[in-house]
């Protein structure tokens, strides 16, 4: 994230950056911050109520994400720190990832790619890899904030796609823009061809996607996880796959992270799995860092974060 290291080193402020080819561990972490004014952190720091209370001279906490929910705001607001994150210059780099991973499990690319390297290719095939179409299916988008409805236009648009979406409040301008209709999440599950998950997560939703979720799901539908792994119990994901409960997902969060490099869903032919890269494009990854170093210099001048988790905080 030079970007922003450059601007804090700009704007006068000391540095100390973790060089590690791994992260810090939680201990190391909390060494590093005592006696710093503010902490750049990332997506899988957990900075908990305890970590605050042990760092409570910090006076913001900068996520390098738009998500937040490795972070106690409840905490940081009571000890007047300041919670950052970075929305906005990531909705496109995620809603492409997410339309891309639809149709890299729609149309079998990556089980077709492997079918060559392992001498599986034996001609063209009539009836060989065949995948799915997507226009005119139903989409269900779970959570239709910036990147949820940024997919919804991109399958809206290149598939005139009809949106199904479930969201804390109703959303008329995207109503209107996206022709989206709100529903249950049941109604969503049961109707959707293909269920994308965009909502922020919240502990209460923990395995929203379990057992009784996917055979809710049509066997031909596919789900797609751009979000945090949290959302979906992997055991669950993996039988329904299997037993032709559902059609295939594709996975750019997993639960826990790292996924384990034997794990059985990397190898089946109807599962797509990248590693959390979802906003990682240079210029994405760039502006992130810029905003990131933005929220740490605003707070410490007491002025409205570009990002601002908590704006209470001062009161
Ligand atoms: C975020 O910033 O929260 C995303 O998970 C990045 O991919």
């Amino acid at each position: 994230m030079p970007q922003g290291i450059f601007f804090l080193h700009a704007q006068g402020y000391e540095v100390e950056v973790w060089a590690g080819a791994q992260p810090p561990t939680r201990d190391e972490l909390l060494a590093r911050t005592q006696g710093a004014d503010a902490l750049l952190c990332l997506l899988d720091d957990k900075i908990d109520a305890d970590f605050l209370h042990q760092n409570p001279q910090l006076k913001v906490v900068s996520n390098y994400a738009v998500g937040y929910n490795n972070i106690d705001v409840a905490a940081a607001t009571q000890l007047g720190i300041a919670v950052g994150n970075t929305p906005d210059v990531l909705t496109d780099a995620t809603a492409d990832l997410a339309f891309a991973l639809l149709l890299a499990v729609a149309r079998k690319v990556l089980d077709s790619h492997r079918t060559i390297g392992q001498n599986r290719w034996q001609g063209w095939e009539p009836m060989g890899h065949l995948g799915l179409d997507l226009r005119g299916k139903t989409l269900g988008i779970v959570g239709l904030g910036r990147i949820g409805q940024a997919l919804a236009q991109r399958c809206h648009a290149a598939y005139d796609m009809d949106i199904l979406y479930t969201a804390q409040s109703p959303k008329p301008e995207a109503e209107k823009r996206l022709k989206a209709k709100q529903v249950s999440f049941n109604e969503l599950l049961r109707q959707s061809d293909v269920v994308s998950v965009h909502a922020s997560y919240r502990p209460e939703l923990a395995e929203l996607f379990n057992k009784d979720a996917f055979e809710q799901m049509k066997p031909t539908a596919i789900f797609i996880n751009t979000a945090r792994g949290g959302f979906h119990n992997e055991q669950h994901l993996q039988e329904a796959l299997q037993s032709g409960q559902l059609w295939g997902a594709g996975l750019d969060v997993t639960n826990p992270e790292p996924m384990r490099p034997d794990h059985p869903l990397l190898t089946m032919p109807n599962v797509v799995i990248t590693p959390h890269i979802a906003s990682a494009t240079l210029e994405t990854r760039s502006q992130m860092s810029y905003i990131a170093a933005q929220n740490i210099v605003f707070g410490l001048e007491k002025k409205p974060l570009v990002g601002f988790v908590n704006p209470g905080v001062w009161g």
